[in-house]
């Protein structure tokens, strides 16, 4: 049984530290990063937790990087040959004969080359005794060609991924570039990135994952599946609840996502509200005002607070009762309602003189009609023949023959269609993609006939979506519209749901960017599970 009953804000609010280089020369910076296995306090009450984590922390170091300087990094996995946490062996993936434990590090929002990318069956044991099918280089080259923004990098390794990111294999990789230094943002101790990401604890401080779905299903031959994970407290970068005593004046807050399954609605008791200044793939055209802030598995959302007008005032980041998702997120005011606290308690040592400018970027629009293809891609809830619940892309599963082929540099137009009960995340690799609309349709007629009739007109995306973006909320009984051009590399990568046990149950498919010439594409068809 998960343990709750911790006290909130005891904790000091811990900072990652920047991860360093082993060398750099003129063509590449160069890194180590082990994954290992460790204790860690993650609250005062608590007694340290066993975890798994890069160079023995939780979270990772941060990497730190400038656009277009090359990094290359040796991901070495040091961990022991069980996993920390119940492994389901009848999930895809861990019946090709892959081993318990495997890693493959992947950076989210890197357009990356795809022997690099982390692809799910790129996997690596201890030592790289065992490799998954999946060709990878050993170092993994990330060029860093896009603008500044925040990643963050985990693992994703096929079928596992929940529980390796779970046991804490995770962390921020910040990308700047000369345009965002010269805006005169909130910067050095004043840029503070937070992790936020639900867990939940066994007596003996040992981290709680559920075996079994609760309330436990119907009789069905074989154990079904956890379909979502909610934890009962909240970690800010690897505290429970955690607070920070910051000075009364701006600061630049980089909040992501690092949950399971967890949407936060976010606000501050004092009632003030985030002024965002980017999204997932930088800086938005212009500053948001948002009183509430939505993020999904995997959302970034970089932010400016401004403190000054709350000198001696405690401040608590709040995840708001009753988010307006359906997805059964138990949301209780005094637990999993709370994120952080901020204690204007410093005083300001100097003047503050970054700003929050009235212009951040200029970002190209795509337009739908420059798409040369326009794809239908339900989203479905399914059964596998044991009657466990599936959740797949397309009416597909994992092994079947890639059908999203895009050619490289060509314009696509992606419709999500979702059909199921649950807001569902949905992330591309390698490329950004703009929101164009959503628009609400009718689900039972869809099922019955595949035909889309929608019942309303379409929403354009919100303020703080009209910027680069790698992953979507695609809403239930909507039409997401995303546009994209595919590219700058060729190859195979994936698109999935980012609510982890969905995207380990099958809701993740292969994406083959082609070159312009035609050539027959071969996916690592392993026989089909079950
Ligand atoms: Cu953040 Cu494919 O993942
Ligand atoms: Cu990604
Ligand atoms: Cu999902």
């Amino acid at each position: 049984m998960p343990l709750s009953g911790l006290i909130p804000f005891v904790d000091r609010l811990p900072i990652p530290r920047v991860l360093k280089p082993v060398s750099q020369n003129r063509i590449s910076t160069n890194y180590i990063v082990r994954m290992t296995e460790f204790r860690q306090k993650l609250h005062r009450d608590l007694p340290p937790t066993r975890l798994w984590g890069y160079e023995g922390k939780y979270p990772g170091p941060t990497i730190e990087t400038h656009k277009n300087r090359l990094i290359k990094v040796l991901w070495l996995n040091k961990l022991p040959s069980r996993h920390l946490l119940p492994v389901d062996k009848t999930i895809h993936g861990a019946n090709h004969g892959a081993p318990e434990v495997r890693t493959v590090v992947h950076v989210h929002d890197g357009v990356s080359p795809p022997d690099s990318d982390g692809h799910p069956e790129a996997w690596f044991t201890r030592g790289f005794k065992q490799t998954g099918p999946y060709f990878r280089r050993k170092i993994s080259r990330y060029p860093n060609r896009q603008q500044a923004t925040t990643l963050w990098y985990h693992d994703h390794a096929l079928g596992i991924t929940r529980l390796n990111v779970y046991a804490g294999l995770a962390g921020f990789y910040l990308l700047r570039d000369k345009h965002e230094k010269s805006l005169q943002l909130p910067k050095g101790k004043f840029e503070i990135p937070l992790l936020i990401q639900d867990r939940s604890f066994n007596k003996d401080g040992s981290l709680f994952y559920p075996k079994k779905p609760t309330p436990a299903p119907p009789k069905s031959p074989t154990p079904s599946i956890v379909p979502e994970f909610f934890g009962d407290t909240i970690l800010v970068n690897g505290k429970v609840w955690p607070f920070l005593e910051v000075q009364p004046r701006k600061y630049r807050l980089r909040l992501a996502n690092g949950s399971n399954a967890r949407f936060y609605t976010l606000s501050f008791t004092s009632g003030q509200p985030f002024i965002q200044i980017g999204t997932d793939g930088g800086l938005l055209p212009k500053p948001v005002l948002v009183k509430k802030l939505i993020l999904g598995p995997a959302e970034r959302a970089d932010v400016i607070v401004d403190f000054s007008k709350y000198k001696g005032q405690t401040i608590t980041l709040k995840n708001n009762a009753r988010a307006p998702f359906p997805n059964g997120d138990p949301v209780d005011p005094k637990t999993t309602g709370l994120v952080m606290q901020f204690r204007v308690t410093q005083p300001l040592k100097q003047k503050d003189n970054s700003r929050v400018p009235v212009r951040l970027n200029r970002i190209a629009p795509l337009f739908p009609h420059q798409a040369s293809r326009v794809r239908n891609l339900p989203l479905v809830e399914s059964t596998d023949r044991f009657g466990r619940l599936m959740l797949l892309l397309d009416n597909k599963r994992w092994d079947d023959p890639i059908t999203e082929k895009p050619r490289l540099n060509s314009v696509e137009v992606w419709n999500l269609i979702n059909t199921t009960p649950d807001t569902h995340p949905i992330h591309l690799h390698l490329v950004h993609f703009q929101i164009v609309n959503r628009q609400p349709f009718d689900v039972a007629q869809f099922n019955a006939n595949g035909k889309l009739m929608f019942t309303g007109p379409s929403r354009p995306p919100d303020p703080n979506e009209k910027g680069l973006k790698d992953t979507v909320r695609a809403n239930p009984g909507e039409v997401t519209r995303i546009i994209a051009r595919f590219g700058p590399f060729t190859g195979e990568y994936v698109w999935h749901c980012h609510i982890l046990e969905h995207e380990d149950h099958e809701m993740m498919r292969p994406m083959f960017i082609s070159p312009n010439k035609t050539k027959s594409v071969v996916h690592n068809n392993h026989p089909t599970t079950v």
